[in-house]
């Protein structure tokens, strides 16, 4: 069953987060901040959480956002002083990180699915997720979405590729579109 995440699950969600989304830099966040992430969504009413929920247990969950630069500028602005630390902290220890973080905004909105994951692999809880994901963005009249995924990532490359989604931009990181239509 898939239902929209409540404040209760959030601790839920960001253990989850911590031992299924290796990638990217919330992954890194201490999980107070990303607790905080997960609190904004939910709040947002241009963000949306969708948990896939068997048996009082969170099987998996999607996080999207009508426009990413307007989603990360709001928590940057919201948080600014934990993630400051905590980011100056994550990039002593992975300098990498830093490509991601002066990447310039899009200057028109930019839907995108920022988190995906399942816990229990190849059980169809990330297609259930992308189809409702699908529903939600099209509910917001948006006709395509896009994922960013690091090139490593070659299992999220090819679920991306079934559920159809094309590939925008493959180098460091990739970028993989759906169009809704
Ligand atoms: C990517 C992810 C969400 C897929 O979820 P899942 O529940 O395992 O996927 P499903 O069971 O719904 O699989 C759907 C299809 O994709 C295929 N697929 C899923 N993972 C795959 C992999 N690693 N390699 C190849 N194919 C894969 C399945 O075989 C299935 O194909 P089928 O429809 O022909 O049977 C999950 O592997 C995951 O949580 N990964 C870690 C987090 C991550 O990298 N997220 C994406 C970046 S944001």
């Amino acid at each position: 069953m898939i239902r929209n995440g409540k404040s209760s699950d959030i601790k839920a969600c960001v253990k989850l987060h911590k031992k299924n989304l290796a990638e990217g830099i919330f992954s890194q966040l201490d999980p107070n901040l990303l607790e905080k992430v997960y609190a904004y969504a939910i709040a947002d009413k241009s963000s949306f959480l969708l948990l896939d929920f068997a048996d009082g247990k969170i099987n998996g969950a999607a996080l999207g956002s009508e426009d990413i630069s307007t989603f990360l500028k709001s928590i940057r602005k919201r948080y600014f002083f934990p993630l400051l630390a905590n980011i100056a902290w994550i990039l002593f220890r992975h300098p990498s990180y830093l490509t991601t973080l002066v990447q310039p905004y899009a200057k028109h909105a930019t839907p995108e699915l920022l988190f995906l994951y399942a816990d229990a692999k190849g059980r169809g809880t990330g297609s259930n997720l992308v189809h409702a994901s699908n529903n939600e963005f099209k509910k917001r009249d948006i006709q395509q979405y896009r994922v960013e995924l690091s090139s490593q990532n070659k299992g999220a490359f090819k679920f991306y590729q079934k559920q159809r989604f094309q590939t925008l931009k493959k180098a460091d990181r990739i970028i993989m579109i759906k169009r809704l239509l």
